[in-house]
């Protein structure tokens, strides 16, 4: 009986329960999916609760990815290096911490437009907080080399270049050199929290170029279609939505919990339906 769950706060609309649940089922395995709401002011306490927990394995999400790295007796080089950690995995009592959120993405985008991601690709990421950090790695990692950050605070996309040693290929750039230049991309990648519910009516970029044939990527998926992707698509861009790549950061770490390998076409269709059943 395979016992799982999820720290944040607050995580009452999370969507992983039905997500975990389903790979659950479609791999007839018997398991459990909790959310575990905590506190802030009972973050210590509740996790050392947590721990006498016969869990094996749980996602973290906002506010604890970086402070639940005290508590974990092993991290995996990507999470170590991001300082960031949504998934752990429990063998023999101990704590293993692992980021699947860069990675996510990145198969997100090679499962819906396979062959897109080339060495050569251009790509813009939008925004230089920490889902930016982790995809702008997981980019890296997959050998892209001509990838560049805007960001309102310019300081803090040449933060994470620099972090990243990329400062040999990739600039950072304010939001209205990111406009300007945005024809010039063959993938941008909105992953600030402009335009998330409840402030749907806002875009981090006014978008007033010609962008057809590139590939425009928002990882808000509440609402599915934000202002920034309804202005790429009269634009005549491709788009890819939040809702990808939450789902493969989930098939992601349920993999590494149980080391199976999901179908990943048949819990994509599942989900979209029960998304536009919301
Ligand atoms: P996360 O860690 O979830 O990625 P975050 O660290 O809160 O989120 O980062 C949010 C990102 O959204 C940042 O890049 C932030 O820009 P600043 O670094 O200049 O703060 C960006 N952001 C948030 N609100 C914004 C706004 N109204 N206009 C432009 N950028 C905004």
């Amino acid at each position: 009986m395979l016992h799982l769950g999820l720290i944040g706060y607050p995580i009452a609309h999370s969507l992983s329960p039905w997500i975990h649940s389903k790979l659950i089922k479609d791999q007839q395995m018997e398991g459990t999916y909790e959310l575990f709401e905590i506190d802030p002011d009972k973050f210590d306490t509740e996790i050392v609760k947590l721990k006498a927990k016969d869990l094996d394995g749980f996602n973290v999400t906002v506010p604890y990815k970086e402070r639940i790295i005290e508590y974990l007796d092993d991290i995996d080089d990507a999470a170590q290096f991001l300082g960031a950690v949504n998934t752990v995995k429990v063998i023999d009592g101990q704590w293993i911490g692992y980021n699947t959120d860069g990675v996510g993405y990145v198969t997100s985008i090679e499962n819906r437009y396979p062959d897109t991601l080339k060495e050569t690709s251009k790509v813009l990421i939008l925004g230089s907080g920490g889902a930016a950090r982790g995809i702008y790695y997981s980019f890296l990692q997959k050998g892209l080399r001509r990838v560049d950050l805007a960001n309102r605070t310019v300081a803090k996309a040449d933060h994470i270049i620099r972090e990243l040693e990329g400062e040999d290929f990739s600039q950072p750039l304010s939001i209205e050199e990111a406009e300007y230049n945005i024809d010039k991309y063959d993938i941008v990648v909105q992953t600030s929290s402009v335009g998330m519910s409840p402030n749907d009516h806002q875009s981090i970029v006014s978008l007033s170029r010609n962008v057809r044939g590139s590939l425009f990527s928002d990882i808000v998926y509440r609402p599915k279609m934000t202002v920034f992707l309804t202005q790429a698509q009269s634009m005549g861009a491709d788009l890819h939505f939040g809702y990808e790549m939450l789902l493969h950061q989930a098939i992601y770490s349920f993999k590494i919990w149980t080391g199976t390998n999901p179908d990943t076409d048949n819990i994509m269709k599942d989900f979209e339906r029960k998304l536009e059943g919301e």
